[in-house]
This record gives structure tokens, sequence and C-alpha cells, in this order.
């Protein structure tokens, strides 16, 4: 933080005002499931975006990211706040702000905002979900505004929706907004009811392992899926009395999946109905501190993610294959969006080691370059910070 301010004074000649951080997060499972009105399973992370801002005089919004310094200071004016690819990286915030100012005529002047991140870039960490929140927040903080943080969640969905043009669900901007200090959330996101679940995994950790290839192509390619899920609905409505996939259970599937006449299509619905079904399992094993079932559920979950889906590749897969197949390894996946990115692994504290010894060796065989690890803490959502 101290190092922001000072990058802050440079940059604008005057000392922020509001300090706040927001986190990224991980997915324990529940994949492809929240644009279907199922159940997910996320956990913010201590990996996130630190801001710091000020209000100024004038209609000025200037954005600096020691992330993307060779972009210089974005500046656009609070009565322009219209995507433009020329904004780069900060047509997110800029979205967020956008959609504030909307709602909010308070917001009437502008104002100097620095941020950096720690979460590496394109790893399906939620980088973006995480300055949105963060934007939001600094702002809202900024003229004193009492927003619902469930707005501001919605709010910054529709940057990704509307803005960005990612037809994503809600899963990253809630738990970047709700989350907790160790604990998980199992939303359901037909009707957004929610509640936080302990992360107790015993003398078990999640290790983040990330394929260091970053996403091409993710956003067409996710929107794609986002219609065959929806193809297959209309489908399986000519049957079933039902407004999302999220409520068909696995044997009602089963018995009327025959009215889908795409293979393709059929697997597609497969994976959202089944993952579904999973992620409610792996909570009632989480209760019930079942840490082998739970990461039963999580090899299942890629599998269906790797054959159904289709959203892994030869990266995502090396890295978890790799790590089910080591001893102390109860279970492993890929988390987030997928295509590239990062997976998790459920592992026994005393095999850290072992686990990226062994995934390390296969991913430079079959790959050519090597993963990286992260370790870290289930952390709070977006948040203050009181500057020491
Ligand atoms: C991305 C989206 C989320 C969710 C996941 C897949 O992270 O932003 O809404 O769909 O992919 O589970």
């Amino acid at each position: 933080m101290s190092h922001l301010k000072e990058v802050f004074n440079e940059q604008f000649h005057a000392e922020p005002t509001v300090f706040a951080f927001a986190p990224g997060r991980i997915n324990l499972i529940g994949e492809h499931t929240d644009y279907n009105g199922g159940y997910v399973f996320p956990a913010a992370i201590e990996l996130g975006t630190y801001g710091v801002a000020r209000l100024r005089e004038d209609d000025q919004i200037n954005i600096y990211s020691l992330n993307f310094k060779e972009t210089g200071v974005m500046s656009f004016s609070l009565s322009d706040l219209s995507y433009q690819k020329k904004h780069q990286w900060a047509n997110y915030p800029k979205g967020m702000i956008h959609y504030l100012v909307e709602t909010y005529p308070e917001i009437n002047q502008g104002f100097d905002i620095v941020v950096e991140g720690n979460i590496p870039n394109g790893a399906s960490l939620s980088s973006s979900a995480s300055i949105e929140l963060l934007t939001g927040h600094l702002v809202t903080e900024l003229f004193e505004l009492q927003i619902d943080r469930l707005e501001l969640v919605k709010l910054g969905q529709r940057v990704e929706n509307q803005f960005i043009g990612v037809n994503s669900g809600i899963m990253d901007q809630f738990i970047v907004g709700f989350g907790r200090r160790d604990h998980a959330i199992l939303l359901d996101t037909h009707t957004l009811e929610y509640h936080h679940v302990p992360t107790e995994f015993g003398d078990y950790k999640i290790s983040i392992m990330n394929t260091n290839k970053r996403r091409e192509l993710a956003e067409s390619k996710y929107n794609e899926r986002r219609s065959e899920c929806e193809a297959a609905l209309k489908l399986l409505q000519q049957r079933l009395d039902v407004s999302a996939l999220g409520e068909i259970s696995v044997a009602s599937f089963e018995a009327n999946q025959d009215v889908i006449d795409s293979d393709v299509l059929r697997r597609r619905a497969r994976h959202a109905i089944t993952e579904n079904a999973r992620t409610k399992a792996a909570y009632q094993a989480l209760q019930n501190h079942d840490f082998e079932t739970f990461g039963q559920l999580l090899n299942a979950s890629h599998q269906s993610l790797k054959e159904d889906y289709e959203v892994t590749g030869i990266e995502l897969d090396t890295l978890a294959e790799s790590a089910q197949a080591v001893e102390g390894v109860l279970g492993a996946r890929m988390t987030g969006a997928g295509f590239a990115g990062c997976a998790i692994a459920l592992v026994h504290q005393d095999k850290i080691q072992e686990l990226e010894r062994q995934v390390t060796e296969q991913y430079v065989k079959t790959v050519g370059y090597a993963p990286s690890f992260y370790h870290v803490d289930i952390v709070d959502g977006v948040r203050t910070i009181i500057e020491q």
C-alpha cells in the first residue's frame, strides 16, 4: 500500500484518500453451472488487486495500473464512459464506473485511481472480477454511497456481459464480493441463496497449479458453450417443465436425454447436470469431513469438463491428471472457465513438494515448459484497507 501511495503521489501529485483490496478466486467445484441455474462452490484468495483513489475537482477520470505501466495513465471524462478499444484493460474499471454513474447521479466529479494486482494474468483466477469490484468499492467509498453488496456484484457481472461482451455467470463477482476468510461459498445461482462453508480440509491443502498458458479465444468458446447449453435446454423443455438445466436431476436427464438429437449438445447438458449434482455432493462430503469423496468428485468434475464439456486441453489435462497420480493427492481438477489458466489439487500437506516435483516433471515432458504453483490463504471479499 505504501508503494501504491508513492506511485499515486508521483502520478497525480496528491494523497489518496481511499485504500482497498479485492481478492481473486478459485472454484472448488461447480464449473460452468452458474449460467445454468446450478450450484457453485468458490472461495476468495489472497491473490488480488490493491487500489488507492482520491476525488478530483474536474470531471476527469484517470486510472493507472502498475501491471500495465506501458499503457500509461488511462484518461477519460465522466461525460463519455463508452467502451473504447484503445482503453484496453481499463475498460473493466471503466465499465464499472459507467454503470455506477448511470445509476447514481451523485457521482458528479472525477477521480484518480492507481491499482496493482498480483493475480497472474489470464490464469482463470478472476482478475477481471477483482478489478471490477475493486473499482466499484473505491468509487462508492469516494462518494460515500450506500450500495448493497449484491447490487455491486450484479453491476460487475453486467460489465462482463454488456460492456466487455462475455456472457459469464455471476460466480466470480459474487465470491469477490461475498468471500469470507477460511470459507468457501455454496451459492445457488438460481435463487442467489448462499452460505459460507468452512474450508477445513484437515491435513490436506489446496494447491493451485498454473498452466502458464495464456487463454486465447476463451471468450468466444465460452459464449459458444453457453449457447449450446441453451439449445440443449430448449430441447429438454419439450418434455420437462423446467427453466434451467440446474433444475434437472441426473435421473431425469438420463430418462429424457434422447430428446436431444445432437451428441455434442447432449454432452454439454450432461456436464452441466452431473456437475451440479457433484457440487451438492461435494458440499455434503466437506460437511462430513469425508475428504476422500470430495477428492473423487474433483476428479470426476475434471473428467466431465474434459470429455463432455471440452474446455480443458493438453495443459490442464496434464496438470490435473499428473496431480491425480501423486500419492497423497485426493483429487485434482481445472478451475474457472478452462481452456488454460489454473487447476487445483487437494493434497496432503506432507506431499506438497512431491506433488510439485512430479507434476512439473510430467508437464515439462508433455508441454515443454514449467507450470507454477501457489499456496494461498482463503480471505474476505472486497474491502477497505486501513492505511498503516
Ligand atoms: C468464468 C465465468 C464464471 C463461470 C466460470 C465457469 O469464470 O466468469 O461465471 O461460468 O467461468 O464455471
